[in-house]
């Protein structure tokens, strides 16, 4: 199968060869079919393997599945937890109230969602009443991320909450409380975890040291970054 292959090898990451019987027809129906790097040339077919996907059980209860939001070449992606029942609805994500706020924060510091923001989640489908995403529907739906981060290619990564720490960075194992705010780097990229924003509406307060003064922190010097990436690349 040469132009498979050669799709592969033009990914620009550490490609995998794929297994000999390997067929992306067949990515939606099981997770136990894998996605190798460079499996996919742009984000539309993603995105419609997505839509039909029966990867992991969370296929049989959600309405939509929600793929993104923003700018598919953005600088910047922020990956949540996993679908609320609004975005299961409306299949985008960070539409609800965490969303509303999510938007406030990025504007604070003049972040807009429609051009320096890519927005997705570590599961693509709604878990049922909200739950944490299960181990197994997490690593069912991890591959499509990764390809997400590899085409899109962001240089900073905002991972919202230890959930979205767990997904991306599996190895690891500090606390979202204690690596809230440090930048980690990761396959060439800035990521920095970050409080999630329906943890924020739980806890109001402003008052310093607390979620909502954290994340004022949080989010100038992800701002800082953009700008110190920005004049770096102009020098270049
Ligand atoms: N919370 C998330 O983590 N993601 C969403 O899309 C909405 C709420």
């Amino acid at each position: 199968m040469p132009e498979q292959i050669d799709l592969f090898s033009a990914s620009g990451v550490e490609a995998t060869p794929p297994p000999k019987d390997f067929d992306p027809d067949k990515i939606p129906t099981s997770a136990s079919v894998p996605i190798p790097p460079g499996t996919y040339e742009s984000l539309a077919p993603l995105a419609d393997h997505c839509k039909s996907c029966q990867r992991c059980e969370l296929a049989e209860t959600r309405t939509n599945v929600v793929v993104s939001r923003g700018n598919p070449k953005a600088p910047i992606m922020v990956i949540g937890e996993g679908p609320g029942q609004q975005e299961d609805e409306q299949g985008l994500p960070f539409v609800g109230r965490s969303g509303q706020l999510l938007e406030k924060i990025l504007g604070s510091v003049r972040l807009d969602t429609e051009k320096d923001v890519y927005i997705c989640n570590i599961v693509k489908c709604r878990p049922p009443g909200n739950r944490n995403p299960l181990a197994g529907e997490i690593n069912a739906c991890r591959p499509y991320i990764l390809e997400q981060i590899r085409l899109v290619d962001p240089k900073i990564i905002l991972l919202t909450g230890a959930t979205s720490v767990k997904g991306i960075i599996p190895s690891e194992k500090r606390g979202i409380t204690k690596i809230r705010g440090t930048w980690i780097e990761w396959e060439g990229r800035q990521c920095m975890p970050i409080l999630h924003p329906a943890y924020l509406l739980r806890n109001p307060s402003r008052d310093p040291g607390k979620p909502k003064w954290l994340m004022w922190q949080d989010i100038q010097a992800v701002r800082a970054k953009l700008d110190e990436i920005r004049a770096e690349a102009e020098v270049q």
